[in-house]
C-alpha cells in the first residue's frame, strides 16, 4: 500500500483562483483521512489532483514514492453522484468497475471473466448488498446506490480510495450507513482512503485524521480529539466565533450537533 505525498502543491486555475496554495502533507498507507472545509476551499481540487484528473500548477505529488503522472491505476473513485447505470443490476454496475482493469473494449462487450465476477460479488458483500445483487439500480435507495458505487470502486482492486462528498445527498442515517461500509472496506482491505465530507458530525465518527482546508491551504491536521469547536470555527469561518455574535443556525454547536451542512446551508 502506497504513501501519498503532497509537496508544495499549488493549483491555480486562473489569475484570480488559487485553488491550492503551496500544500504539503503526507498520508500513510491505510489511513482514513477526511477533508473538511467550506465551499470553495479546494477539497475537490485536491482529490482531482490525487486522481490525476487535474495537473498541479506547481509542486509534486507522489504515490508510493513515484511522481504522479496522469491517471494512475490502483486508485478507486467514489463520487457524490453515483453515476450508476440505472437499468443495470447492482452486480452489473459493480462489475463495470473492472473496466479499468480489462480495457474499454472487453468491458463494453461484457467480456468479464470469472475472477471479475467473483470480485464484483465480494465487493457487493463488503458493502452489504449481496442479497440485492440482482436488483436494478433504478429501484434502489440513494444509500444503496452509493454503496454500489463503492463496490464498483472496490472491483478496481484499488490501493487508494478517493471519495468526493460521497454522502452529501443522503439523509443522516443513510449517510452513516454508507460511511460505515466505506470504513469497513478500508479496514478489511487496508485501503488508504481520502474523502471530503460536509457533515462534520458524521466525519468525526469515522475519520482517523482530518485535514482542514481553507482558501487552498491546509490549516488543520489532526485527529477527532484535536478537532475542537474553536478549530472547526477556524476552518469554516477563519477565526474562533466565541459563540456570541454568530447568526442563528451557524454556531459551531449546531454544526456539530445537526446534519446541516458545514456552511450552515441545506444541501439537496
Ligand atoms: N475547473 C475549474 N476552473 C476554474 N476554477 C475552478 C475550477 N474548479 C474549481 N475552481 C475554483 O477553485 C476553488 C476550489 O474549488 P473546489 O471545487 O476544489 O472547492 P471545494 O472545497 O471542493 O468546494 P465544495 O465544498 O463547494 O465542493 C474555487 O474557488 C473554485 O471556484
Ligand atoms: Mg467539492
Amino acid at each position: 500500500m502506497p504513501t501519498i505525498e503532497f509537496e508544495d502543491v499549488s493549483k491555480i486555475y486562473d489569475e484570480d483562483t488559487v485553488a491550492l496554495d503551496d500544500v504539503s502533507f503526507t498520508i500513510d498507507e491505510g489511513e482514513f483521512v477526511i477533508l473538511l472545509g467550506p465551499s470553495g476551499a479546494g477539497k475537490s481540487t485536491m482529490l482531482r489532483v490525487l486522481n490525476g484528473l487535474t495537473q498541479p500548477t506547481e509542486g509534486s505529488v507522489r504515490i508510493g514514492g513515484e511522481e504522479l503522472q496522469g491517471n494512475r491505476s490502483g486508485v478507486g473513485m467514489v463520487f457524490q453522484e453515483h453515476y450508476l447505470i440505472e437499468s443495470k443490476t447492482a452486480f452489473g454496475n459493480a462489475l463495470s468497475g473492472a473496466l479499468s482493469r480489462n480495457g474499454l473494449l472487453r468491458s463494453a462487450l461484457g467480456m468479464h471473466d470469472d475472477e471479475d465476477k467473483r470480485t464484483a460479488l465480494e465487493a457487493l458483500q463488503t458493502v452489504g448488498l449481496l442479497d440485492e445483487a440482482g436488483q436494478r439500480a433504478e429501484s434502489m435507495s440513494g444509500g444503496q446506490k452509493q454503496r454500489v458505487g463503492i463496490a464498483r470502486a472496490l472491483v478496481q482492486n484499488p490501493e487508494i480510495v478517493l471519495a468526493d462528498e460521497p454522502v452529501a445527498s443522503l439523509d443522516p442515517k443513510a449517510a452513516r450507513d454508507v460511511m460505515r461500509y466505506l470504513k469497513k472496506a478500508a479496514t478489511e482491505q487496508d485501503l488508504t482512503t481520502v474523502t471530503s465530507l460536509h457533515q462534520v458530525n458524521i466525519a468525526r465518527e469515522f475519520g482517523d485524521r482530518f485535514l482542514g482546508i481553507r482558501d487552498g491551504e491546509v490549516i488543520f491536521d489532526g485527529d477527532a480529539d484535536d478537532l475542537t469547536m474553536d478549530e472547526m470555527d477556524r476552518i469554516y469561518y477563519g477565526e474562533a466565533q466565541g459563540g456570541e455574535t454568530v447568526p442563528t443556525g451557524t454556531t459551531s454547536e449546531e454544526l456539530g450537533e445537526t446534519d446541516a451542512t458545514a456552511d450552515g446551508g441545506e444541501r439537496a
